[in-house]
């Protein structure tokens, strides 16, 4: 073959390439072993000595004239490749990053955290006590004896022996009283368990905040100022308090509390009457000092509970009491 077709040819071709490995091919077409310009090469021996020279310098010539394009066109394809690379690695720094998911509190740990940090400011401590109670705790020492029609008030859910789980959180005061010595305040939020039947008012667990306070001179006056002074900061705003008469075995007298909120509130949950009742409370009987051994002649205080859940279902308005223990994520992230 020609020196000048072989060469038209590889200017041709190198032209195409794209890529590394199709130069290294096109490489070895021309100049590898067998290649073109390799096969004129080996057979200048055959030729004159006249030809021999004249063809071997161009020969020499051409092949010097391709590594040299070879090189160059190897720089620019790396280049190339090189930019790609980049490009697919491309990092873009401006993205917002990804939100990590902390979670965060359930609405009722909102709320409970709300009234302990309220009552912790007017000086009550924070206690707890068991779920699980016997039953002297949770009705015998709060002057609900057996076969008392008044321990119908609780639809309990019994366990083995004497225990239960407790159907209310009044069964701390006793707890209280009897390693305490007046006078105190405290008050004992926690988890409560009824043997009911549930709709979007009645759970078979619920919360509840119980409070007492005892002192020599502790009334029904302090109840209300004190009572008064956490609805309003609760709800954030002024609030109407009502107490009704009403019957517990362990408080003489005994009331029941109502609320009304403003009218703006109202107006914003048309379904609620105009009094919510939300809590009992009264004097602590002394049948319960008796039974925590203390003197009902020289202490006498107040005692209430509060049910947290009804608490927040006003505040932030959720029709079902369902919705709080059913982890939808739905309810939950509302908060
Ligand atoms: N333990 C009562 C209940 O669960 C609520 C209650 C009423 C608690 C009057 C009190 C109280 O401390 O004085 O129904």
């Amino acid at each position: 073959m020609e020196l000048s077709q072989i060469e038209k040819d590889f200017l041709k071709e190198i032209e195409k390439v794209e890529s590394l490995e199709e130069l290294q091919t096109l490489k070895v077409k021309y100049l590898g072993r067998k290649g073109a310009l390799t096969q004129i090469l080996r057979s200048l021996k055959e030729l004159s000595l006249e030809e021999r020279r004249k063809i071997g310098k161009e020969a020499n010539l051409l092949k010097e004239k391709m590594e040299k394009l070879f090189l160059e066109k190897e720089k620019i394809l790396k280049e190339i490749e090189e930019r790609k690379k980049l490009e697919r690695e491309k990092v873009d720094l401006t993205c917002p990053g990804k939100k990590i998911s902390l979670g965060h509190l359930h609405p009722l740990s909102l709320v409970l955290r709300e009234i302990k940090e309220i009552f912790r400011r007017m000086g009550f401590e924070v206690v707890e006590g068991p779920e699980i109670e016997t039953c002297f705790y949770n009705f015998d020492a709060l002057n609900v004896p057996e076969d008392h029609p008044a321990r119908d008030l609780w639809s309990t859910l019994w366990l083995e022996k004497n225990y239960l789980l407790r159907t209310h959180t009044s069964p701390v005061q006793v707890r209280y009283l009897e390693k305490h010595q007046p006078p105190f305040r405290i008050i004992a939020p926690g988890r409560v368990f009824r043997h009911e039947r549930t709709d979007a008012h009645h759970e078979i667990q619920f919360y509840q905040v119980e409070g007492l306070m005892v002192g020599k001179d502790v009334s029904l006056a302090n109840f209300k100022a004190v009572i008064l002074h956490f609805f309003k900061e609760f709800f954030k705003e002024k609030v109407e308090i009502r107490l009704r008469p009403s019957y517990f075995p362990f408080t003489e007298p005994s009331v029941e509390v109502d609320i009304r909120l403003s009218a703006k509130r109202k107006a914003q949950s048309a379904k609620e009457g105009e009094w919510l009742e939300v809590m009992g409370a009264g004097m602590v009987h002394p049948k319960v000092f008796e039974a925590a051994r203390l003197n009902p002649l020289r202490w006498q205080g107040f005692a209430f509970g509060v049910g947290v859940d009804r608490l927040a279902m006003i505040k932030y308005k959720i029709p079902d009491i369902r919705l709080f223990y059913q982890g939808d994520l739905r309810f939950i992230r509302q908060f």
